[in-house]
């Protein structure tokens, strides 16, 4: 017999994400794995802790916090996430084999959906690979912060038949990606909507979507960029932490391709 690990999207910052489906797993669980790191994440582990709170009905689920070491910055990228996520998997194993018995149900928590730049999945088919712990796997899906962003905007991701690329700050900085004129930006430590030549673009940001901290922005990029800046660095010293994500949207020929 072995257990099961249900990794569980829990929504991108508003404890109202939580899908029906994603309740029902969070007391479905015997134990559930709240990671705690640094401010922002404190802010996230917080979050955690509400929707907990709010949904958890589940008297015998059991509730354990555990600290993410550190990713090293020396060497090279790949290298620090790869030893990174293995430092983490161990973590996964020992609380896993301490805190829990054969059979038992063990929930992660997810911020957002856990196919959108996050490696729980990843970290977790290490363990399976490491041998020292039999489970099935269960993923739930999220709201994700990309969602957020498109509600709150009140917009549509694509545009008519069009793609979208999702992409980091960091790459984005680096050029604008081939074959797409609408890019959703993640993860940026940059600022790399300002290294867009593309002025007359539109760009549509959100920080701390579905949280009380949301702020959004929205217009013609050679306008707005340094009040999005500006924005951006006054509620990060506010808040000590900020996460943020945006679309921008260059501008191109007519609609032609039909959707409804
Ligand atoms: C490690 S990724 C996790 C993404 C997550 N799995 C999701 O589904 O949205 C973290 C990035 O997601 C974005 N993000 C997550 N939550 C956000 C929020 N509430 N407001 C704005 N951006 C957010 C930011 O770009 C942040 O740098």
């Amino acid at each position: 017999m072995s257990r099961t690990i249900l990794i569980i999207g829990i929504g991108a910052g508003n404890p109202e994400h939580m899908t029906v489906q994603a309740i029902n797993a969070l007391n479905r669980a015997d134990v559930l794995l709240i990671p705690i790191k640094g401010e922002e994440k404190s802010f996230l582990a917080d979050m955690r802790r509400d929707i907990c709170e709010r949904y958890l009905t589940n008297p015998d689920t059991r509730i354990h916090d555990y600290a993410v070491p550190t990713r090293r910055a020396d060497g090279s990228y790949d290298d620090g996430v790869h030893d990174w996520h293995h430092a983490i998997a161990k973590i996964y194993e020992d609380l896993i084999l301490e805190v829990s018995a054969e059979r038992d149900t063990i929930g992660l928590l997810v911020w957002g959906d856990p196919m959108l730049y996050d490696s729980t999945l990843r970290i977790v088919e290490h363990v399976r690979a490491n041998g020292r712990i039999a489970f099935e796997l269960e993923v739930i899906p999220g709201i994700t912060s990309i969602q957020a962003l498109c509600a709150s905007q009140k917009i549509t991701l694509n545009r008519i038949g069009l793609p979208v690329e999702i992409t980091t700050g960091r790459r984005l900085s680096q050029g604008w990606p081939e074959g797409t004129d609408d890019v959703v930006v993640m993860l940026d430590g940059v600022e790399a909507f300002r290294s867009v030549t593309d002025r007359d673009a539109q760009i549509y940001w959100g920080a701390y979507l579905g949280t009380e901290l949301e702020i959004t922005l929205s217009g013609r990029l050679g306008d707005i960029s340094e009040t999005i800046a500006e924005t951006r660095s006054r509620a990060r010293e506010a808040n000590g932490w900020i996460m943020d994500t945006y679309l921008i949207r260059r501008s191109r020929g007519p609609e032609t391709e039909g959707e409804t």
